[in-house]
């Protein structure tokens, strides 16, 4: 860690004194911290203990001359390798998740092309607010990274989410987005997300509701825990996740494909929702409206991705499967892990607006039995999951 270096910016929150105390454990753990504080924030903290801890001169005014010539707000806001918002206000959560750049603070996080971690911290009524709501959703979208916030007793009196995280916690997440070394340092993965589009003619094609949001959520959490991470996706609406190398494709066979030019790899984890069948031809120019009914469209099978992994020759050393049920969800999931041939398949309930949502609720099903997780945020699963990789593949090792 000893080149890697933070960029702070401390909003204005009663937390802001946990933040002096994360300065402090980020040089602990040798890592570089220089901070802004919002005008709000210097209300908090000063500057002057904030320059003191850091070791650093702490910024709070964007139209200072000095601070300019020395380091202008652009290069500020690009000096480190993450930027850290601690406490991350209703404020500034809104103003980055609406563009604003009025003051240095939502300036640099603007126009910053490093990663970014958010500690939100405010009163549960602000958190749980619909406009904080979607401002949580859109920055999720664009790729911002969060810690906590914690349920617990408030300064204000009050009780619920809100609390900022504990410094120890955030000075982890630091350590594992800035990890030169995780626990999947050294692995390759391979993941597949979203649908597949399968061209009835150039406009027209067979698709499905999946959003790829767990299978992006997944390459995520297993770049961050250090895997070098290839991401073979469909047609999708997210933004790609940071540190992971993206392959976009359309149809089944693409997927194949590419899936294949990215072998050898350590784990696969298919999460896509491959189209079974695609039409046996797809017309060169657009299908005309002849007056008559077109006659029945023929399908024929695609390519099963997870069994060709599964049983080709350079078999990665775990292959996990998703499997989206309706019914007897764990039988019908167990008996496709043995169809298919892979380690792990990953069951869930697909009748509660799982596809497209933001929560799952999964059963992981493998040679040893299953297990039933409680209801998670996509992010989660995905989190837990890469932590069971690592162990796998450990014992594997
Ligand atoms: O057979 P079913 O589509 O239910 O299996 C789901 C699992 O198989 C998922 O992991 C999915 O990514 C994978 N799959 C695949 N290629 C297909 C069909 C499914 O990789 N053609």
């Amino acid at each position: 860690m000893a080149d890697k270096s933070v960029l702070l910016i401390i909003g204005g929150g009663i937390a802001a004194y946990k933040t002096l105390e994360l300065i402090r454990r980020l040089k602990e753990a040798g890592i570089g911290a220089r901070a802004i504080l919002t005008k709000a924030g210097t209300e908090f903290v000063t500057p002057l203990s904030v320059s003191a801890l850091s070791g650093n001169k702490a910024y709070t005014d964007m139209f200072s001359l000095t601070d300019e010539t020395e380091m202008g707000h652009i290069q500020l806001s690009r000096s480190a390798d993450l930027v850290v918002v601690a406490p991350a206000t209703a404020d500034l959560m809104a103003k980055l998740a609406n563009g604003l750049a009025n003051d240095l603070a939502s300036t640099a996080l603007l126009a910053t092309d490093k990663p970014i971690l958010m500690a939100p911290a405010m009163n549960v009524r602000m958190w749980n607010n619909e406009a904080t709501k979607r401002n949580l959703k859109t920055l999720k979208n664009d790729g911002v990274l969060f810690v906590g916030p914690n349920d617990g007793e408030m300064a204000c009196g009050e009780f619920g989410p809100g609390r900022m995280a504990e410094p120890e916690a955030i000075l982890a997440a630091i350590q594992a987005i800035l990890a030169v070394r995780g626990p999947l340092t050294g692995i390759k993965a391979l993941v597949t997300a979203g649908p597949t589009y399968e061209p009835l003619d150039p406009v027209r094609f067979l698709a499905n509701r999946s959003s790829g949001r767990q299978g992006y959520a997944i390459a995520a959490a297993l770049a961050a825990a250090g895997a070098e991470t290839l991401l073979v996706s469909g047609p999708v609406e997210i933004a790609p996740p940071r540190h992971v190398k993206l392959v976009r494709v359309e149809t089944a066979r693409e997927m194949l494909a590419a899936c294949e030019a990215a072998l050898p790899v350590d784990v696969a984890v298919c999460t896509a929702a491959v189209a079974d069948w695609r039409p046996e031809t797809a017309a060169g120019s657009k299908i005309k409206k002849t007056g008559e009914e077109p006659s029945a469209i023929k399908l024929i099978a695609n390519p099963d991705i997870l069994a060709r992994l599964s049983g080709g020759v350079q078999r990665p050393t775990l292959v996990i499967g998703f499997a989206a049920e309706t019914e007897n969800v764990i039988a019908n999931a167990a008996d496709k892990r043995r169809k298919k041939g892979c380690d792990w398949i990953v069951a869930n309930d697909v009748t509660t607006g799982v596809m497209g949502g933001e929560r799952n609720k999964v059963h992981l099903i493998s040679g040893s039995g299953t297990e039933s997780w409680p209801e998670l945020e996509k992010g989660e699963v995905a989190v837990r999951l890469a932590a069971r990789i690592a162990a796998a593949l450990e014992q594997a090792a």
